[in-house]
């Protein structure tokens, strides 16, 4: 056994030459389900979607998720979820993938109180802060993993089970010799539309123009979708998308923004 807390991914993609990444076996996921914030994650080997930041969390964030958690976090340990049991109610579930800070997503619930979220982000500190706002706005419709989508979408999300499924502003990898470390793969489309039920929706935005089209060809690939703008076409960036802050920070670069909107058929 190890003495740091460690959870496994499966592999997807194959490996990839990084030497921060450990594999590791199954026997050594953590006894318990909350655990030190600022300890190191060891994922298993494969390509990721995402580099684990440095810097460490503010005190508010920390507090955040110390005294939070505990009440609004879900971890792989969860196993199957039962979203009635968790949320206490059978309102409609959104699963939003990669909140970053999570203010949007705190917006959102607020907004829509008769649905459920759900938040995936592996940035510690933006969990903090998640955990924090929504206490602080007496938030009750949110729960969120400290975790890797992949994980929590393999092992935790029943499937037909979701309303819809958000992705919004994902890491672009813009050199096209890390392009196979987007999240975005006809895999990952695939798992998701297991995960949405019929006639539930799949929403992308991105404001990077190369990452859109490439959505985009995905998205046309992939069985089982529709496009709700019409084929080939983007979507109007829809007024129940609050302002993200990968979006502010790609309007001030004078970045485009592109939406898709794709609803599962079958
Ligand atoms: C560019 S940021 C966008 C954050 C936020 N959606 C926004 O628009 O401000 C992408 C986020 O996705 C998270 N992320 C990437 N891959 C992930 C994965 N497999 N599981 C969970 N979070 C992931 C990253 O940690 C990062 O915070």
């Amino acid at each position: 056994m190890t003495d740091k807390p460690v959870l496994t991914s499966p592999v997807i993609d194959g490996p990839v030459a990084d030497a921060s990444v450990t594999d590791v076996s199954p026997a050594d996921k953590p006894a318990l389900d909350i655990i030190d914030p600022e300890q190191p994650v060891t994922y298993a080997k494969r390509i990721k979607s995402f580099v684990i930041r440095a810097g460490r969390m503010t005190a508010a964030q920390r507090e955040g998720y110390t005294k939070h958690f505990g009440e609004m976090g879900l971890t792989l340990n969860s196993g199957m979820l039962d979203f009635n049991g968790i949320f206490g109610n059978d309102n409609p579930v959104v699963l939003e993938i990669g909140f970053g800070m999570g203010k949007s997503l705190v917006e959102m619930c607020q907004a829509n109180p008769g649905l459920n979220y759900i938040g995936i982000e592996v940035h510690t500190p933006g969990v903090g802060k998640i955990l924090r706002d929504a206490d602080d706005f007496n938030v009750k419709n949110l729960r969120v993993f400290k975790d890797d989508a992949i994980e929590v979408l393999a092992q935790c999300i029943p499937d037909d089970s979701l309303e819809s499924v958000q992705l919004y502003f994902p890491d672009p990898w813009h050199k096209a010799r890390h392009h196979k470390r987007r999240i975005v793969q006809l895999g990952f489309v695939e798992t998701l539309r297991c995960k949405i039920k019929t006639g539930g929706t799949y929403h992308m935005a991105t404001d990077w123009e190369n990452y859109a089209e490439h959505m985009m060809e995905v998205m046309n690939e992939a069985p089982g979708y529709e496009n709700i703008a019409g084929k080939k076409e983007f979507h109007p960036r829809p007024d129940f998308r609050p302002l993200t802050k990968f979006e502010k920070r790609g309007e001030s670069l004078g970045h485009g923004v592109w939406d898709l909107i794709f609803k599962k058929i079958n």
